[in-house]
């Protein structure tokens, strides 16, 4: 039985998956179990974030399992309250609550907005609105706060609660804010729905409409966050702080993790017993974590992510096939004159070259330690299929 025969016997088919079989993988680059290799412009889908298997980030992970792979969270860790020392550091939060994923990071963002508004104000005050074409997760809260009605589907009753408005128009956004709304929730740049930033002038309206109100901006930086557009955070590029952030993708550099900061306003909100996670804050998420942010936050790191994704933009537009290219910094999304981008990702495979779509659209989320030679390897084969 090969690999693939064994997997579809046993795993739910719930992925479009290629047929490939990764074996290994060493910086930017991973091999099946043929021996056939691959440039990675797709990190896992933002996750590698410093590629496959970095010695330091190995080292760290490897050592803390040898030393003590999981306690439960009525302990304390010193892994754990390094790596939320460094994070709230980093991003200026007054606290962090770690969970396993981006769908439950936003579960806590969630929880933490209503209950703060529970709170303060009683009951009734519950509602989030979302924006149309967000993505927020597939647990059955975060599918529902998603904004596209396909997600919307099969799972019914979804959770109530969750009101949508029209990106960058914030009229519309006025028209929702009832007396019912404790917070609005975004993503600065859409990621599964298109590679879309979000205009800045909006966002500060935004932020401003919701400190006035008492209402609680979110941000979802769970793809955006931890140097992906080229800041730490891209509520940077934004000039706005909202009072809660979620990451995970790349926060661990592969090791699964959430995280839900919580400004000061709301750190305290939520108190024992009201929220909790087996694994969250787990010691090889937290040691990998702590390697992943000194690199990033090291001297001129997140300047050289700005340049690399400059770089892809520019030669990307130079491209006779490439009608546009969207984004910040390394996430990017570019729209083809006439190809489908489905059948493009499907043969860079072929040619050795892991890309994403992200709806009509070829998404890149490269690793971001990738290097410039890498970026000329991948686009080479990218053009030439292009051209083909
Ligand atoms: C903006 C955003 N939020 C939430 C999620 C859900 O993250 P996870 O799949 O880790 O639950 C994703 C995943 O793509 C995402 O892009």
């Amino acid at each position: 039985m090969t690999t693939i025969e064994k997997f579809d016997d046993n795993v739910m088919h719930t992925y479009g998956r290629f047929g490939v079989v990764l074996d290994k993988g060493e910086q930017r680059s991973c091999i099946d179990e043929n021996g056939k290799s691959y440039i990675d412009f797709g990190s896992g889908i933002g996750t590698n974030s410093l590629g496959f298997c970095d010695k330091e980030w190995a080292d760290a992970v490897c050592s803390q399992v040898r030393s003590i792979q999981h306690t439960s969270n009525y302990y304390y860790t010193k892994v754990q309250a390094d790596f939320a020392e460094k994070i709230c550091s980093v991003t200026g939060y007054s606290k962090v609550f770690f969970g396993n994923s981006g769908a439950e990071a936003n579960e806590c963002a969630i929880k933490l907005a209503r209950k703060y508004s529970f709170d303060k104000y009683g009951k009734g005050r519950h509602n989030i609105i979302t924006l149309v074409n967000s993505f927020h997760g597939r647990t059955l809260c975060t599918l529902s706060a998603t904004g596209q009605d396909s997600f919307h589907n099969y799972f019914f009753p979804f959770v109530e609660g969750f009101v949508n408005t029209k990106a960058n128009d914030i009229d519309d956004l006025k028209s929702k804010l009832d007396d019912d709304v404790c917070a609005v929730m975004l993503e600065f740049v859409q990621g599964e729905g298109g590679v879309i930033a979000l205009d800045k002038e909006y966002v500060q309206q935004v932020a401003d409409i919701c400190r006035e109100k008492d209402i609680l901006l979110i941000a979802d930086e769970v793809q955006t966050g931890v140097g992906r557009t080229g800041k730490f955070l891209a509520s940077e590029h934004y000039g706005v702080k909202p009072n809660i952030t979620t990451l995970a993708k790349g926060l661990a550099g592969g090791v699964p993790v959430g995280a839900c900061l919580a400004d000061e306003k709301c750190s305290d909100v939520l108190t024992k017993g009201t929220h909790g996670s087996t694994f969250g804050g787990n010691p090889l998420a937290c040691a990998g974590g702590r390697v992943v942010i000194e690199k990033i936050t090291a001297d001129g790191f997140l300047g050289e992510v700005t340049a690399k994704g400059q770089y892809f933009k520019e030669k990307l537009e130079k491209m006779d096939e490439v009608k546009a290219v969207s984004g910040l910094g390394m996430m990017i999304g570019i729209t083809l004159k006439s190809k489908n981008a489905a059948d493009i990702v499907a043969e860079a495979i072929e040619k050795g070259l892991l890309l994403l779509t992200a709806k009509e659209k070829v998404r890149l989320l490269p690793p971001l330690n990738i290097t410039y030679d890498e970026i000329d390897k991948g686009l080479e084969i990218f053009e030439k299929i292009l051209n083909a």
